[in-house]
């Protein structure tokens, strides 16, 4: 895959006078990082699984512990692994954008919280955080670090388990994320979609709002998906080699530095 991709300059000159740039992110803005992403052949994290027995309520209530341990065992792994030059990229340009008064949101389908560890602060997850496990009983919720749990599944002192705080399939999205996209699509003029494969929705859906409106999309993927015949750049390249180039390009600053 080359790493060298031509950036337009349409693109370049998009991003250094947008007023409002909204970004949503999928598994391979981690890939670089070290985290495998769901649906590349090679080392999906469901090669081994069928994905319905381990993101959904129905695979939970029926082995509590095996869905459990490969969250949590997918947690230790997270927590190891630190952000990439994707991720400091998307931090560095919520920074410019932002000194010059103008508008940026994070919107990021990944649980592994890589971009808050980079230093971005203007991002929402759209499906939820693996760093936070919830009580099955009461909904507390609590911040996991560290090792792994002693036991399979975890007990909550209220008798219920402790779960991890994500979106499974056939769960709803929390709200938040959703009304803070809705709200910033309306004024969004430029989209990036970036390491995703932009089949899941609602995420997918924000995508196809800032086409409705009429927003320039960027897309930046390894792989064609069904938004790239409709973006108005589509990126064939590793995020962790282009965002850097790019906002280097549109605001002067030396990539290196990113
Ligand atoms: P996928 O695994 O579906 O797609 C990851 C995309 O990233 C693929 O299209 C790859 O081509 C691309 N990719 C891989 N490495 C890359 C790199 N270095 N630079 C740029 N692109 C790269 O993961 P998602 O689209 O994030 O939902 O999956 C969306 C949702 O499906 C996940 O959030 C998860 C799953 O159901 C929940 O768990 C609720």
């Amino acid at each position: 895959m080359p790493d060298t991709v031509d950036i337009p300059d349409a693109l370049i000159a998009a991003l250094a006078n947008a007023r409002c740039v909204v970004i949503v992110t999928g598994a391979g803005t981690s890939a670089e990082s070290g985290i495998p992403t769901f649906r590349d052949a090679m080392d999906g994290l469901w090669e081994n699984h069928d994905p319905h027995q381990l993101a959904s309520i129905e695979g939970f209530l029926s082995d509590p512990a095996l869905v459990t341990r490969w969250y949590d065992e997918r947690r230790v792994k997270v927590q190891r692994c630190k952000p990439n030059s994707a991720h400091h990229a998307l931090t560095a340009m919520e920074r410019h954008v932002e000194a010059q008064g103008r508008r940026f949101g994070l919107f990021t389908q990944n649980v592994d919280g890589l971009h808050q560890r980079a230093g971005s602060r203007r991002v929402h997850e759209l499906h939820g955080s693996i760093c936070t496990w919830k009580c099955t009983h009461t909904g507390r919720t609590m911040p996991v670090r560290g090792e792994a749990f002693p036991q399979y599944p975890p007990r909550s002192a209220s008798g219920g388990i402790w779960r991890p705080a994500v979106v499974w399939f056939g769960e709803m999205l929390p709200t938040e994320p959703l009304q803070a996209a809705e709200k910033m699509l309306r004024s969004c003029d430029l989209f990036f979609s970036v390491g995703t494969s932009a089949q899941v929705y609602p995420a997918a859906a924000l995508a196809d709002y800032a086409l409705q409106i009429g927003a320039p999309v960027a897309e930046i993927n390894l792989h064609d998906t069904p938004l790239s015949a409709r973006a108005d750049w589509s990126l064939r390249a590793r995020a962790g080699a282009v965002l850097p180039s790019l906002v280097a390009a549109a605001f002067g600053q030396d990539d290196s530095t990113i």
